[in-house]
């Protein structure tokens, strides 16, 4: 359940309850009368002709308040097990949590190939700053040998999804279509255009998500952040491919 169908929920369950408490009460046109005075002192009671509030429905100001705080009460419990039922509810597809198809895998493949230029997946709804999909240009044989590539599915798909989060303080990491690396500009974590590590203060490489091929497209499981694989890992790119985008001294 997205955001916005959870919103409308919350308002119509609301405004529905709201309208059965109006009808329950223009429903009930002979319910009992009932006394004001009961905290009068006894002499007052005495004292005091009986006092009876009601509206034309038969209901009096006491009755109507017993019943707004209790409508009051089921509207917020009723809201508040919509929360937990959207909080708890699987995504099985689509968003973050969830797969998403990110298209056909051959025409992926050609138009990456030939820009070279990582394709970004802006759907930051739940999990921001997004993905990057990037052909994996490094060997297979290379691949299969980091843990990361392994669990990513690198091999098998050629491909690498990148979580554009940078592993050192969480900035976004933006792609520099001069270097060919992914460059933050927060301090100057550099990494390659498959997400590895080459400078400045992050710990380690980009973190990614696992890819499969499924009917010929490529899905993105967002459901776990695959650890980046470690400093030092260089399976294809070492160099900058031109002038850098972030130039901070020291990174
Ligand atoms: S947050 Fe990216 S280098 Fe610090």
């Amino acid at each position: 359940m997205s955001e916005g169908s959870l919103v409308l929920v919350v308002l119509a369950t609301t405004l529905a309850a709201w309208l059965l408490f109006f009808l329950f009460l223009r429903a009930r046109p002979g319910a009992a009368p009932e006394i004001e005075d009961t905290l009068l002192r006894p002499s007052q009671q005495e004292r005091t002709p009986r006092l009876v509030v009601e509206d034309a429905s038969g209901v009096t100001r006491r009755q109507f308040l017993n019943r707004a705080y209790l409508a009051g009460v089921a509207v917020a419990l009723s809201n508040f097990a919509l929360a937990s039922l959207d909080f708890l509810w699987p995504r099985s597809s689509g968003g973050y949590g969830g797969k998403i198809v990110m298209g056909d895998a051959v025409q992926l493949r050609n138009q990456l190939d030939a820009t070279r230029t990582p394709i970004l997946n802006t759907d930051t709804d739940v999990l921001p700053p997004g993905i990057a999909l990037m052909t994996y240009e490094g060997t297979p044989q290379a691949a299969e040998a980091i843990p990361a590539y392994v669990l990513a599915n690198t091999a098998n798909t050629g491909f690498v999804a990148l979580y554009r989060k940078c592993v050192h303080l969480g900035c976004t990491v933006p792609f520099c279509t001069s270097s060919k690396w992914f460059e933050c500009p927060c301090h100057g974590s550099k990494y390659s255009i498959n997400g590895e590590y080459r400078a400045g203060p992050a710990p380690r490489s980009l973190d990614r998500f696992k890819v499969d091929i499924v009917g010929g497209r490529v899905v993105v499981d967002t459901a776990t952040v695959i650890t980046g694989p470690p400093r030092g890992t260089v399976t294809s790119q070492p160099q900058p491919e031109g002038p850098h985008c972030v130039t901070i001294s020291g990174a």
